[in-house]
């Protein structure tokens, strides 16, 4: 896949110092723009992020008539216009959601409750994702959904309307199917309930109150949502934390460059997303928290990262899906780190923006690293550096990109990645930000930016 863009990275030059605030979530600013535009009454959003992903989102409520002012250049702050639950117009046009599968999975759900039909499609990559695990449960709750592959592959076309409450037990661990189901849920006759074999990522169970719609957690994680005729707009200003899963990049970079000392400030630590610290912290990281408060319905904490002598380890299962969007930094640190690193139970990264363990096997490998792929994981004896003088492959993923940058800082030479434009959708500053705490990195200019 050529999508364009190379970043030239490494070796560090020094120790990387500094204190930085990474964007807002990404999975939250997903879901503060659709219950927002689904709502009663105007919300107010702020640090939202401005990525590619996010604005998709923005974008498909737009075309579907609702109103979203943005409230500065950078696109962080944003009113929206809620047009209520039943209050969406059809599209003129198919809706994009370009990279995003976090849009495109929860759309689907918001989709089945339109009494219109609508269509949805994305860019080369999120054509090639599964759709099933949201398609079926929509199905079983009365939608007809089309598409390609039986309705598995993009585009789609979904019809919905009154639909009817199930009960869901979920074959994947996926917050992006189960928040489907709860979107869904709010058109149907009756109670759903969803229940996930591992519990995921739970930002849409933390908001829907925060728009008047109590959700029930029981102690076994089966969640249970009324329907509802409204949602409300909150009255205060819904803030979204920072993206853990963008300071994670600067927290492995901090462990491996020598002598470096960084702070990510009010980053999300909510343990469904902080599997990436446990796992760190496993490898021995050194690693502190500080500042601990709340934003919003979400515990957010200052993480200080001192270099140390990180060593392999073998990954909790139970980790896996509270660090998934991780691993590809973590396959970097581990490369880097003295001893044997074993991931078993990941492969849900066989089908994210790209297929993240061959992805990665085939970039770190090029680079000198010793990872070997598993079915549903992956093997990695760390080495003391890389060799580097290397062209990878990012294959249009954000994170793949994100992550070579970062195991190019502890390479001997420096590091080409390719296809590396999608870094706009989910962290558009990443660079400038790398750069202010001292890594190496930028964009090629075209005359650098030769082929893989
Ligand atoms: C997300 C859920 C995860 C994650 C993705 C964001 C979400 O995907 O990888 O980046 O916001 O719900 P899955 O639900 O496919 O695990």
């Amino acid at each position: 896949m050529d999508i364009g863009g190379t970043l030239i990275a490494g070796p560090a030059t020094g120790p990387l110092k500094g204190n930085i605030t990474v964007p807002g979530d990404k999975s939250m600013s997903h879901r503060s723009v659709m219950l927002a535009s689904l709502s009663d009454g105007i919300t107010e959003i702020r640090g939202f992020l401005p990525g590619d992903d996010n604005i998709a989102t923005a974008q498909m409520f737009i075309d579907m008539g609702v109103k979203i002012e943005w409230l500065n250049d950078e696109k962080t702050a944003l009113r929206v216009f809620g047009v209520g639950l039943h209050g969406l117009k059809k599209p003129a046009n198919i809706l994009d959601a370009g990279n995003a599968g976090t849009c495109v999975r929860l759309m689907t759900g918001v989709l089945a409750g339109q009494s219109f039909e609508s269509s949805m499609t994305g860019d080369a990559s999120l054509c090639k994702r599964p759709m099933k695990r949201v398609v079926t449960p929509v199905r079983k709750m009365g939608a007809v959904v089309d598409g390609k592959e039986g309705g598995d592959l993009l585009p789609i076309t979904v019809s919905g309307g009154i639909l009817t409450a199930i009960d869901h037990v979920s074959e994947v661990a996926s917050a992006q199917v189960k928040s489907c189901v709860m979107l869904a849920a709010l058109y149907a006759d009756g109670v759903t309930t969803v229940k996930e074999p591992k519990p995921t990522r739970d930002h849409t169970e933390r908001m829907l109150p925060l728009f008047g719609q109590p959700v029930d957690v029981a102690d076994d994680g089966t969640i249970s949502l009324n329907p509802t005729d409204k949602l409300t707009a909150p009255e205060q200003s819904v803030v979204i934390p920072a993206d853990p899963s963008s300071a994670c990049f600067f927290a492995v970079a901090a462990s491996l460059v020598d002598g470096s000392d960084v702070t990510l400030n009010s980053i999300g630590i909510n343990a469904r997303r902080d599997g990436w610290r446990r796992v760190m912290h496993g490898m021995g990281a050194d690693l502190s928290l500080s500042n601990e408060s709340a934003v919003g319905e979400e515990p957010v904490a200052d993480v200080r990262v001192r270099s140390g002598g990180l060593h392999g380890l073998n990954v909790d299962p139970n980790d896996v899906p509270d660090a998934i969007d991780e691993f590809p930094v973590i396959f970097a640190a581990a490369s880097l780190a003295d001893g044997e690193f074993v991931l078993e139970d990941a492969e849900e990264l066989r089908v994210k923006e790209s297929d993240r363990i061959a992805a990665m096997a085939n970039a770190l490998r090029a680079a000198g690293a010793d990872m070997q792929e598993r079915a549903d994981g992956a093997v990695i004896q760390g080495l003391s550096s890389l060799k580097g003088d290397a062209d990878v492959d990012a294959h249009g993923d954000h994170r793949i990109a994100m992550a070579m940058a970062v195991a190019a800082q502890r390479a001997e030479g420096e590091i080409r990645i390719h296809n590396a434009a999608a870094i706009a959708t989910s962290f558009p500053n990443f660079v400038s930000l790398a750069q202010s705490i001292g890594m190496n990195v930028r964009w090629a200019d075209e005359s650098e930016a030769s082929d893989v």
